[in-house]
């Protein structure tokens, strides 16, 4: 048995997760800064270190008092993410790993919020697979080989797709993060009212452009503001549909994972649920930012090779998951 505990601060969210063998939760702790993400429209990377820096030991030690069992390894979100959110986590567990004499492991923050929801699939997983990370950071599109092993097939050549919620969110008044007020908003609108399109982009048809259905939003600021959620949120999943149909065929998937804030949206979940058999998202407390899914990778990746990173091992603002 292995007990993993699991520290998350890329960006707003401060959390830790006590993981046992890699998929059973024992404590699933998150301190959130989105008081002053509503206040101030967005995040601001000081503001959010200092939340973490103040949050960072009373959450781990939550999540430690709650699972009541003694900690083998320990596994941190190294990135990508804010630079100052990053320190307070990475620095922590670095902390830990010596006073406590127990192996480190770092793993990338995109890879866990796919591995959120292999962590709750049926298991032996089915290889290969088509995987999907919508956030407000990354729209992308991958074959999955193996846990671990990902070829990128598609990204975004503009906004994310969380990020493209969340603008056209301001254009119709609505707070931030917009992706739950359009999609609250969507349910009482009609998508066929606005003949909205995504851009095709050009020699990469599984890329995605959101930045042309965004401007097309802005030119009719003034329609119905329910109509315009609703046909956006269509436009844009039907677009993400359509690239994973494409996807799926092409390089014979056995099985479809998704993970990333935008996976919240239940339209989004119906769509991708009446096209594929084998289609699996996180539940929604392991779909937003958590460590639940850090400890878990990082138990995998620790499984796979029994070694300690080492304690030099820096933060990354960026890290391809491909
Ligand atoms: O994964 P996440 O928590 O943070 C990043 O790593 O980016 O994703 C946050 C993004 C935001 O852009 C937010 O508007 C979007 O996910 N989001 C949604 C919904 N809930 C969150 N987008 C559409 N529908 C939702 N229900
Ligand atoms: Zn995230």
């Amino acid at each position: 048995m292995v007990y993993t505990l699991g520290i998350e601060s890329t960006c707003d969210e401060t959390a830790a997760a006590v993981v046992k063998d890699g998929r059973i939760i024992l404590s699933n702790v998150v301190a959130s800064s989105a008081d002053l993400m509503e206040r101030y429209g967005g995040v601001f990377p000081e503001m959010a270190s200092r939340r973490h820096a103040e949050a960072i030991r009373p959450v781990v030690e939550e999540a430690i008092a709650k699972a009541g069992v003694e900690i083998d390894l320990i596994a941190v979100a190294r990135g990508p993410g804010l630079i100052g959110s990053l320190l307070v986590g990475m620095q922590f567990a670095k902390g830990l790993s010596i006073a406590w004499n127990k192996p480190l492991i770092g793993v990338n923050h995109v890879e866990a919020h796919l591995y959120a929801a292999m962590m709750e699939a049926p298991w032996p997983l089915k290889f290969p697979a088509l995987g999907l990370v919508l956030s407000g950071g990354h729209t992308l599109l991958l074959k999955i080989n193996s846990l671990g092993d990902y070829e990128r097939i598609g990204t975004t050549v503009d906004d994310a797709i969380g990020e493209a919620f969340d603008k056209v969110a301001a254009m119709l008044g609505l707070p931030y993060p917009g992706g739950p007020h359009v999609e609250k908003l969507a349910k009482e609108g009609d998508p066929t009212q606005f003949a909205f399109t995504t851009s095709r982009v050009k020699r990469s048809p599984l890329d995605f452009s959101f930045s042309g259905l965004k401007t097309a939003v802005l030119y009719k600021k003034g329609g119905n503001r329910a109509d315009l959620a609703a046909a956006f949120q269509e436009t844009a999943f039907k677009d993400v549909l359509g690239k994973a149909k494409i996807a799926y065929q092409q390089f014979d998937c056995q099985s479809v994972f998704l993970g990333g804030g935008v996976c919240n949206n239940l339209r989004l979940r119906e769509l991708f649920y009446t096209t594929f058999p084998n289609v699996y998202f996180p539940s929604f407390a392991l779909t937003l930012d958590n460590a639940a899914m850090i400890a878990g990778l990082g138990t995998q990746k620790f499984l796979e090779r029994p070694i300690s990173d080492p304690l030099d091992m820096e933060a990354l603002t960026r890290i391809p998951i491909a």
